[in-house]
């Protein structure tokens, strides 16, 4: 009876905890960056909107970077706006505008911008400039793009300027809060520029506390929704094996544009799966097999270049496969079927791709396979 009794008090715990949870208000902060300045506006932002106890801050990229500093940082969807309560954008000032990777994102929102899906949801914005040249322009740029949405912009008027050094130049607009990274005088962003920052994430819990279901969060299904083809992967069944280190001076991917290049043998840990000439030192089965975790290898690798969000490819493009086959062979399409059925169970139409088979009188490591994949990503 007693036992019964704490479950109960243990149950009302959790539905109060879960309850003052769901009424916080939860606030994405949503960056770009290249170099780290922005990012580090945005922890000052996130600062201020969680010194709010009613309210969560949670900072995400637009994209995935290779760059120590950012590389950690889940990358957000678009359809993942329309869940918050407030969204804070940041990005690096470029030739006076919002930067290319911001812009490239939301460019991706015309179907959150048909269904009014970011209509009355606050936003602000904070920009890390160079020498700040054009940093009120690229503001004013981040405000047409979100006014277009229907967003109510919460602007930052002249916050936390009474205590600003006015000595050096600082980063201080009515829009939001700047940083202009390439003026050396002190340490950038400057201890003024963070507090500012500080006071603008405070201010905009405060705006996004009181909007807080005021706006109709558009249901995701109403919206284009992209496939989680990770969790294809888990229901399927397919684990993905290590990314293979590259054996020479080259990397396991590059992107270019929207492009991401991938070639792979069978390597299977850590050593070649069924190597050797088919018909020679190999059959048929043992090069599907081979084929099989070639591609393995190649998903895997396509998972680092999308940060470990697969709903980030929008097509496989063209896979090749290079068998290692004696003179006269000719069913080079039915080895490398297994290689295209994988992609097609992962990726449905999107996986469906152009393709090139070849045979090769020797691959790379005695490999009985070689797969090369361009694949196209949102
Ligand atoms: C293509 C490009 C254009 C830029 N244009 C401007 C500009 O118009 N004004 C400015 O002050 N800085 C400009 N910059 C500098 C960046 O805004 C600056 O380096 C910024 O701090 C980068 O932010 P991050 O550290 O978050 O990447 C530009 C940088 C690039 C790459």
């Amino acid at each position: 009876m007693k036992k019964l009794g704490s479950l109960f008090v243990l149950l009302l715990l959790l539905k109060i905890t879960n309850i003052m949870a769901q009424d916080k208000a939860k606030v994405l902060v949503l960056i770009h960056s290249d170099n780290g300045g922005t990012y580090e506006l945005a922890k000052e932002i996130a600062k201020g909107i969680e010194s709010d106890k009613n309210a969560t801050a949670i900072i995400k990229q637009v994209k995935t970077s290779q760059n120590q500093k950012l590389k950690d940082i889940p990358v957000a969807t678009v359809e993942e706006l329309p869940t918050y309560d407030g969204i804070a954008f940041g990005s690096p000032v470029y030739f006076g505008n919002i930067s290319t990777g911001m812009s490239e994102f939301l460019s991706k929102t015309v179907n959150l911008w048909t269904n009014h899906s970011l209509e009355g949801m606050p936003a602000t914005v904070f920009m890390s400039a160079g020498s700040g040249a054009g940093k009120e322009l690229a503001l004013q740029a981040f405000w047409n793009s979100l006014t277009v949405h229907g967003m109510v912009m919460v602007s930052n008027g002249i916050r936390g300027t009474e205590s600003i050094n006015k000595a050096i130049p600082q980063g201080n607009t009515v829009l939001g809060v700047t940083s202009m990274a390439s003026l050396k005088d002190v340490e950038r962003p400057t201890k003024d520029e963070r507090n500012i920052a500080e006071l603008q994430g405070k201010n905009f819990a405060k705006v996004a506390l009181a909007l807080k279901g005021t706006f109709a969060k558009k249901a995701i299904s109403t919206i284009e929704k992209s496939v989680n083809f990770n969790e294809t992967l888990k229901q399927k069944n397919i684990v993905l094996p290590q990314v293979p280190k590259p054996a020479g001076n080259y990397k396991p991917f590059v992107r270019s544009g929207n492009l991401v290049f991938i070639n792979q043998v069978a390597l299977k840990d850590g050593k070649i799966l069924n190597p050797g000439k088919l018909g020679v030192d190999v059959n048929e089965q043992q090069v599907k097999d081979a084929t099989r975790a070639t591609m393995l290898n190649v998903l895997s690798v396509l998972n680092e270049a999308v940060g470990g969000d697969l709903s980030k490819v929008k097509q496989c493009v063209q896979l090749t496969g290079i068998f290692n086959t004696k003179d006269d062979y000719t069913k080079h399409a039915d080895l490398m079927n297994i290689a295209s059925d994988l992609t097609v169970e992962v990726f449905g139409d999107k996986g469906k791709h152009a393709r090139a088979t070849l045979g090769a009188s020797s691959i790379p490591v005695n490999s009985s396979v070689e797969i090369q994949a361009i694949f196209e990503l949102e």
